[in-house]
């Protein structure tokens, strides 16, 4: 029985040698093409995060017990707090705005990264750095050099049991 041969014919050699130098060349066009697209890319994102939040929301819910941060208990009290990786592993301010109801927003300031402080300042969220302010309410820019909300994160509170579960 005659053995099969597992080799190209020499006469194939010269059009596979011409298929792999084309396909190198698409390859490198296309890796040119990609470097271009990815710089132009990544532009955007820097442009994008001087007038947004840079922190990006993973998803996952945290349950936490307002009673273990004694502020949070006072209508008005905020609280800055770090959940794991939620909120980028960055703080997220949670403000008490009723009984029954709070507000939680990412600590981390709009304009340059700063962390808001960990108490209102006339009925807003305040950042020291550079003086901008946010709105409790939706965590808009009322004044200063920042320009992009506050991310702000839904949450729900059993006021039987004082757990608030942020959703992020
Ligand atoms: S970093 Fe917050 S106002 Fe500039």
């Amino acid at each position: 029985m005659a053995e099969e041969s597992h080799m190209l014919p020499d006469r194939t050699l010269p059009a596979v040698a011409e298929q792999i130098q084309d396909r190198r060349d698409f390859l490198r066009k296309a890796a040119q093409m990609l470097g271009v697209a990815v710089a132009s890319g990544t532009a955007i994102t820097v442009l994008s995060a001087c007038e947004t939040d840079i922190v990006k929301s993973q998803g996952g819910e945290q349950v936490f017990n307002i009673t273990t941060v004694p502020v949070l208990t006072l209508i008005g009290g905020a609280a800055l707090q770090v959940f794991d990786n939620f909120n980028g592993g960055r703080e997220v301010i949670i403000i008490r705005t009723s009984t029954t109801a709070f507000a939680v927003y990412t600590a981390v300031c709009t304009h340059q990264q700063c962390l808001v402080n960990n108490r209102l300042q006339n009925g807003n969220i305040y950042c020291a750095c550079h003086a901008s302010a946010f709105s409790v309410t939706d965590g808009r820019p009322l004044s200063g050099p920042a320009t992009a909300s506050l991310r702000k994160y839904e949450t729900r509170f059993d006021s039987a049991t004082n757990q608030l579960t942020i959703i992020f």
